[in-house]
């Protein structure tokens, strides 16, 4: 195996090359919850060609002109907070309701022959009301604290005791929520085929399966930069203004 890729996470690949998501998307390997694992680890676990893998990350590792948010895992925290707010959270708070009604709809002129769609409407509706509770905890709570955390750096102070202890408590709590809305989603895509529109689908169908694969795609990405990024910057952060304190 390419020596690049041996000894970094799957997190940290897509960290340091966002393309590699398309990648790891394409072979099913779960790079957002599952960061944490080695490449060898991950494709065992998808029953994937590890050579085929690296082969198709050598492929995107050649440059191509940037796109918003390619480098985000190499901007500073508070960038980083702002823009997982404004494109990911507001994404989600645009595409929910969007997607719900359609689905709805979908149901209501297709349940009778795709018996799994009523089952799809109500996982999407929980996962929906469980994510608009989640981005809430980050943004009143988690969010807030990581970037007065970032503001002691700035200033050179020392950290004040939190109200959950240490970060590492909500960011447990936040990495759980996150492993539970991925499983809904991905019980979602297989009870749909992987997206897939049946011969007599209508347009709402196909919108509606793309509105889906665009949802999954767009919680990875979301999620890579919490779990595989800002988590770990803010728990090192956290320590470092620690130690400071006890300096
Ligand atoms: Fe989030
Ligand atoms: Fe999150």
């Amino acid at each position: 195996m390419s020596e690049r890729f041996e000894l970094a996470t799957i997190g940290e690949i897509v960290a340091g090359n966002a393309r590699a998501a398309e990648v790891f998307e394409e072979f099913g390997i779960d790079f957002c919850c599952g960061g944490r694992r080695s490449l060898a680890e991950a494709c065992q676990r998808a029953a994937v060609d590890q050579g085929a893998v690296v082969r198709a990350l050598e492929g995107v590792a050649r440059p191509r002109p940037a796109q918003d948010g390619d480098d985000a895992a190499r901007w500073p925290l508070d960038r980083l907070i702002d823009h997982i707010v404004e494109m990911h959270h507001g994404y989600v708070r645009r595409a929910l309701p969007v997607i719900a009604r359609r689905l709805e709809r979908l149901e209501q002129s297709h349940g009778e022959r795709h018996r799994e769609l009523a089952r799809v409407v109500n996982l999407f509706r929980e996962l929906g009301i469980e994510l608009t509770q989640h981005m809430m905890k980050e943004e009143q709570v988690l969010f807030p604290y990581i970037r007065e955390l970032v503001e002691l750096e700035q200033q050179g102070c020392e950290v004040h005791q939190s109200p959950f202890g240490t970060v590492e408590n909500p960011i447990r709590m936040m990495e759980r929520e996150h492993r539970e809305m991925a499983d809904a989603l991905r019980t979602i895509r297989e009870l749909t085929g992987g997206y897939d529109v049946p011969a007599d689908g209508c347009i709402t169908y196909e919108l509606s399966m793309a509105d889906l694969a665009r949802f999954e795609r767009d919680l990875h990405r979301h999620v890579h930069l919490e779990n595989n990024v800002l988590f770990p910057a803010a728990t090192a952060l956290e320590q470092q203004r620690g130690e400071a304190e006890e300096a």
